[in-house]
């Protein structure tokens, strides 16, 4: 197993290496991440390339049986380049150039820095693919991070028309499509197309999607052109791989493209950030690994875990004593097989100077050392079930296209997509389920139930794929606004919605109702559900029932005949269809229905103990997290507050 440090021995005294390596090492360091911003170290001046100062970086690292991670500087480029040429820069939404100086401002479809990128990758990888303790290489770092996945240059201006043209062939298409007759939009030549930025009103939402798909194009494709350079040039051993970050979904990019073309995909976790005055919700953390392993469904590295409080300006919450270390563990759980820990020391000049890392300015062995070190310590001992695969029975389903057309028109001032997910996740993470989270694109037919949420785009092939499922007995569970549009972005016409799964939900929706913020209708339950009481905010879908049974209704004077939740039986499975953004009691109680009624394990745990099962030969283990600042009792076990277990659990 690799554990480690992001160690960035540039911005120190040279000669503080060694005792730096010494002290990593005592805690149970065995790999450090070096290099990914330091392009002028490597090529001071254009042409000039020395990599000297790494080759002793990576000297001391072998003395004390550190291995590397290399990563490619293209993150941050020099400051000659830019001045030499300027139209590497990219430019925001209404076309200012962003300026040199913080970082990632480069423009993907730039063909010089596609050049420069190419030059100094090159040289880096030839002059180290033979050196063994080079374990890795990252690719750039954290591609379309901090709003660089937008770039409105007249480069992508332009490759944006010729990738539209690729797509449509002909203008007339493109215009029947988009429905340019609306507004009197229609083009006579791809030419005369704008980019969507910022106009009175509002841009036409096919154009919109487009523009998204193109944007994960350019860096999709920026990224394959490094992967393969470094590919075809790279010892046998060193694999690649590259760093995605938290908030994903409001990202043009979709990492399942490149994720293929990576030998593992890495993840850099931070549960809070600047300015936020909590972390993320337990469950929402525990989703982003189930993204992270989903894209390529295999176990993954973290190559940035946050040790200490970050921020850029405003700096965010402060983990409590014992805090982050228990966000290491339950990565573990969740899939995590390697862990590099940012950063080795904070940095006290430059832009992140209160992005705190293991050590502090004071240079001491303080509280986070020695809580990395017990973590590390501890888990080196558990390898071999950390390393072991992870089986789901459940599934959340998500697809880019759908997640940009919510993105560009969300409908309701309230909506977020990754709320809406989470709102599906969070019941069966309750229960102590293993969940995938995965691109609807993949084979899903091996899971007992799907999550759907929020899919407003069905096309014909999809709606065969889920009825497939449910016919052959598995269970869905659809959120509101589902199947409205097709895969252009558009209504579909002479269809009641939800279009094509209403056979298979059994339901008709004819109206629905955005809800803005603090409002809340209150729902009531019938049937087994009888008693009950819920709310639902965000939207509601006014259900009329087909076959489907109605679990829950609105209960306010004009839509008490209208169904918020219903389920259908069809073929031999069921479809559950909750109308709106429901409260998470409601969807815990059907959740747990639903488990129980199809033999998925799941363990009853005290709120907030997240208890996480993993089966190596016949044995089961649990890694047992408390994401409470109380002691929690479990099994006979005092779990401290914020403290982290791996147990043995039965021989099954
Ligand atoms: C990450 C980034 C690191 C560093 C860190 C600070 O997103 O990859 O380089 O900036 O945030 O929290």
């Amino acid at each position: 197993m690799y554990l480690g440090v992001d160690y960035y021995p540039e911005h120190w005294d040279i000669n503080m290496m060694d005792e730096d390596m010494q002290r990593m090492t005592a805690m149970g360091a065995n790999i450090i991440r070096i290099g990914e911003f330091a392009w002028h170290l490597m090529e001071k001046e254009e042409g000039s390339y020395d990599f000297s100062f790494f080759d002793h970086v990576i000297e001391k690292a072998k003395g004390y049986g550190l291995k590397v991670m290399f990563g490619t500087p293209t993150a941050t480029f020099p400051a000659w380049l830019a001045k030499k040429h300027p139209s590497i820069l990219s430019k925001d939404e209404y076309g200012h150039t962003r300026a040199f100086g913080g970082r990632r401002q480069y423009c993907y479809n730039s063909k010089v820095y596609r050049e420069y990128s190419t030059k100094i990758v090159r040289q880096l990888v030839n002059h180290y693919k033979d050196e063994e303790a080079i374990v890795a290489w990252q690719i750039d770092n954290e591609f379309g991070h901090e709003g660089s996945d937008q770039c409105y240059c007249d480069q992508c201006h332009h490759g944006f028309q010729r990738f539209l043209e690729a797509k449509y062939q002909d203008i007339d298409q493109l215009n029947e499509v988009y429905g340019t007759i609306f507004w009197g939009q229609t083009y006579n030549g791809f030419d005369e197309i704008p980019m969507p930025q910022p106009t009175i009103t509002t841009h036409n939402p096919t154009l919109r999607l487009d523009w998204a798909r193109f944007r994960s194009f350019s860096i999709n494709d920026y990224g394959k052109l490094q992967i393969d350079l470094v590919r075809s040039l790279k010892g046998t051993d060193q694999e690649i791989t590259h760093n995605f970050y938290g908030g994903f979904f409001e990202k043009a990019y979709d990492q399942n493209i490149m994720s293929e073309h990576l030998d593992f995909v890495s993840y850099d976790n931070y549960p809070v950030w600047g300015g936020l005055k909590e972390p993320l919700k337990p469950g929402h953390i525990a989703m982003t690994h189930d993204y992270v392993r989903g894209l390529k469904n295999r176990n993954y590295w973290i190559v940035e875990e946050l040790m200490g409080a970050q921020g850029h300006n405003v700096i965010g919450y402060l983990p409590r004593p014992n805090q982050a270390k228990m966000w290491a563990y339950q990565a573990m759980a969740h899939g995590c097989e390697n862990m590099l820990f940012f950063r080795w020391r904070g940095m006290t000049r430059g832009a992140e100077q209160f992005c705190l890392g293991i050590i502090d300015q004071d240079n001491e062995d303080g509280r986070k050392y020695q809580e990395v070190k017990s973590f590390m310590k501890d888990v080196v001992n558990h390898g071999t079930v950390i390393k072991s695969e992870i089986q789901s029975d459940i599934a959340v389903l998500y697809d880019y296209d759908n997640i940009w057309s919510w993105y560009n028109q969300q409908q309701s001032s309230t909506f977020n997509f990754t709320d809406e997910l989470v709102r599906l996740y969070m019941p069966f993470y309750t229960l102590n389920t293993c969940i995938d989270v995965i691109s609807i694109r993949k084979d899903f037919s091996k899971y007992k139930v799907i999550l759907v949420p929020v899919m407003q785009m069905i096309d014909e092939d999809l709606s065969l794929r889920l009825e497939t499922f449910v016919q052959n007995g598995g269970t869905i569970i659809f959120s509101f606004r589902s199947g409205i549009k097709d895969r252009n972005n558009n209504i579909y016409f002479g269809q009641v919605f939800p279009c094509k799964i209403r056979q298979m939900a059994g339901i008709r929706v004819k109206e629905g109702e955005s809800l803005q913020l603090d409002q809340m209708v209150e729902i009531v339950g019938e049937g087994r559900y009888d008693g009950n009481k819920g709310n639902c905010m965000v939207w509601r879908d006014l259900i009329i029932p087909e076959t489907a049974k109605v679990l829950y209704r609105y209960n306010d004077q004009f839509y008490k005949e209208n169904a918020c939740i219903t389920e259908n039986q069809y073929g031999r499975g069921s479809v559950y269809y909750v109308g709106g953004g429901v409260n998470e009691e409601v969807l815990e109680e059907i959740a747990k229905e639903i488990v129980q009624a199809r033999g998925i394990p799941w363990i009853d745990s005290p709120k907030g103990l997240e208890v996480y099962k993993r089966d190596l030969n016949g044995v089961e283990w649990l890694f047992i997290n408390n994401h409470t600042d109380r002691e929690v009792m479990y099994e006979g076990m005092e779990i401290e507050a914020y403290g982290s277990k791996i147990v043995r659990g039965q021989t099954m």
